[in-house]
């Protein structure tokens, strides 16, 4: 069949109907999904039509799941209707932003659910005045970055990969080097137009349904679909300091390791350090190699004389000099050069970029300790490497706090998000290519790996934006949200989505 978005939900339900009127036999869920989809002539997709492929095929391909259908909306209307249409037959619901989800959840993480893809919600427009970016649900982040410069040099604060989506991103954190100064991506955010479980479609802010406001920042997978975010953007940096420095001697031994990572976070902890510095630590495998670098908001010559003296005074090796630099550039070009590609911009259509991971995250407010990063560093120069590693894997390790940083001047009373008072979350990423079986060896190194880290930092938790799908339910939500945010989540949930609509595996 050449159409790519059909109703073939009317094939289904006459076939269905010629041989059992659906009063006598009540359709199953899917069935009675596709039949309510086309009964309301919405565009969806399912598995014959010639587009699903392209729609349903995961970001991570270590995690594919089959839907039962993907609506591709246009109108806030239609999501309303598709929602309601699940809703009636028990089935689950997720968005589908960049699609970049860990755990694929925006394609269920499980299959048999209604995908609702926002591709098509693609509006960017900056009101000068107050500086509010009215954003489409559908927006890859690199595109986000480019509409609102031309529209006034206009800047936000997030990640650094073009094509991940708002719809995810947003409202999940979304950490950047310039999120010291600005915030986490969902700090941003002022309103919130959202349907909600039950179809209907609403504004949520400070001050008009404050619950869903909260709620929708941290948890929007469980809480509803939102379709437009209000974000206050800031005005764009104009010079940008883009900076590395090698230590390759660090890694000769795990008492070098855990001294240089100590003299980092001696410095990060300093106060030289403003909110204008970005920073993170970069090991990666084959090249055992240790990289601190980040961004600066602000001249060259304000970074070389305060923050670069303090640094290397603070990490007891000399930097490598051929793998060392510090560059001033304007910032969609700082942008750019962090996304890795040549440009920002992303084709609206077509995207296909895949990895085939696994991954995890620690999370501590404090620094961490010496038996830590002991057992962290230890752990690597013992099985990771080389070739002594079963999968490709590295390490990112992001100052999130310290001095003048954004994050802690707030607290969870804000968003639904524990980690406003972290130091420091780190990513633990393992990967082989998109054709291969990700190896059992593999997710035990990764596990092993964030373990080391993690058994020996009392109150960790975890990133919301890197989801790791082989924690239970349970223990997701205690290291995601923490005790005290998950329990105010689990009340609204009884009142906003009683039928758990929104739902995945990991879902509240
Ligand atoms: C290459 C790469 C680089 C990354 N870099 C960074 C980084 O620098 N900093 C950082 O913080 N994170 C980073 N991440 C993680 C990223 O922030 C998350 O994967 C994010 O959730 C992806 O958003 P998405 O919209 O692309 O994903 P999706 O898979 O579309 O969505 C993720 C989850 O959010 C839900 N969702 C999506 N849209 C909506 C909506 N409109 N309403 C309600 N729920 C919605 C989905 O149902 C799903 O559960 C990176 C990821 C990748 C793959
Ligand atoms: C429900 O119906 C769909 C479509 O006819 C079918 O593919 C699926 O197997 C059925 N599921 C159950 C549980 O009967
Ligand atoms: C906002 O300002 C920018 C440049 O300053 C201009 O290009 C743009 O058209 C303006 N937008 C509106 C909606 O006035
Ligand atoms: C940074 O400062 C050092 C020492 O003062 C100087 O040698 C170097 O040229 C400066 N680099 C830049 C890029 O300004
Ligand atoms: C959290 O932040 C709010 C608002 O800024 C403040 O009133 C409250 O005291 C803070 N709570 C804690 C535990 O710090
Ligand atoms: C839908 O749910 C919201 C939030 O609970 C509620 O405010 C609204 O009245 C409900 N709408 C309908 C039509 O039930």
């Amino acid at each position: 069949m050449k159409f790519s978005l059909v109703q073939l939900g009317c094939i289904a339900l006459s076939a269905t109907a010629s041989v059992v009127s659906p009063r006598e036999q009540a359709l199953n869920g899917t069935e009675g999904l596709l039949s309510c989809l086309s009964t309301r002539k919405l565009p969806f997709l399912v598995p014959s039509s010639a587009a699903w492929a392209s729609h349903t095929t995961t970001y991570n391909a270590r995690l594919q799941y089959r839907p039962a259908a993907v609506l591709v909306a246009t109108t806030t209307q239609q999501i309303s209707d598709g929602v309601v249409c699940a809703a009636q037959n028990g089935i689950p619901v997720q968005a589908k932003s960049g699609g970049h989800s860990y755990a694929s959840f925006s394609a269920g993480g499980r299959d048999g659910i209604l995908v609702v893809d926002l591709g098509n919600l693609n509006d960017i427009t900056v009101d000068n005045s107050t500086g509010i970016a009215v954003v489409g649900a559908g927006v890859r982040i690199g595109n986000l970055a480019l509409g609102i410069y031309e529209q006034g040099s206009r800047a936000l604060a997030h990640g650094t990969c073009p094509g991940v989506g708002v719809g995810g991103h947003f409202t999940h954190g979304g950490f950047g080097y310039s999120s010291r100064a600005f915030g986490l991506a969902m700090d941003q955010i002022v309103a919130l137009d959202v349907v909600l479980a039950n179809g209907s479609f609403i504004r949520a802010n400070e001050r008009s349904h404050p619950e869903v406001y909260w709620a929708l920042r941290g948890a929007a997978d469980s809480f509803g679909i939102v379709t437009t975010f209000h974000l206050q953007t800031s005005l764009a940096p104009s010079r940008v300091v883009q900076w590395e420095f090698s230590f390759p001697r660090a890694l000769a031994s795990v008492s070098a390791a855990v001294r240089a990572f100590r003299g980092v976070q001696d410095f990060a902890l300093s106060a030289t350090v403003d909110r204008n510095l970005g920073l993170g630590v970069n090991i990666a495998d084959n090249a055992a190699s240790f990289v601190v670098h980040g961004t600066y908001l602000g001249s060259i010559a304000a970074f070389n004389a305060t923050i670069v003296p303090a640094l290397l005074a603070s990490v007891p090796f000399a930097p490598d000099p051929k793998a060392s630099s510090m560059q001033e550039v304007g910032w969609i070009a700082s942008l750019t050069r962090l996304g890795g590609l040549s440009t920002l911009a992303v084709p609206l259509t077509g995207y296909d970029a895949r990895d085939n991971f696994f991954a995890k995250s620690v999370t501590t407010s404090k620094p961490f300790s010496e038996a830590a990063l002991r057992r962290f560093f230890a752990f690597i120069l013992d099985k990771g490497v080389g070739n002594d590693a079963p999968v490709g894997w590295f390490s990112i390790m992001d100052l999130y706090g310290g001095p003048g940083s954004a994050l802690g001047t707030r607290n969870e009373s804000f968003a639904a998000y524990r980690g406003y008072q972290d130091l420091w979350v780190v990513q633990n990423y393992g990967f082989v290519g998109v054709d291969r079986t990700f190896p059992k060896a593999g997710l035990d190194f990764m596990s092993g790996l964030n373990d080391a880290l993690a058994s020996e930092t009392p109150g960790h938790g975890a990133y919301l934006n890197y989801i790791d799908p082989s924690y239970p339910r349970e223990e997701a939500l205690r290291v995601y949200y923490g005790e005290k945010t998950h329990a105010r989540l689990k009340a609204l949930k009884e009142i906003l989505d009683p039928g758990n609509v929104f739902s995945n595996p990991q879902s509240i």
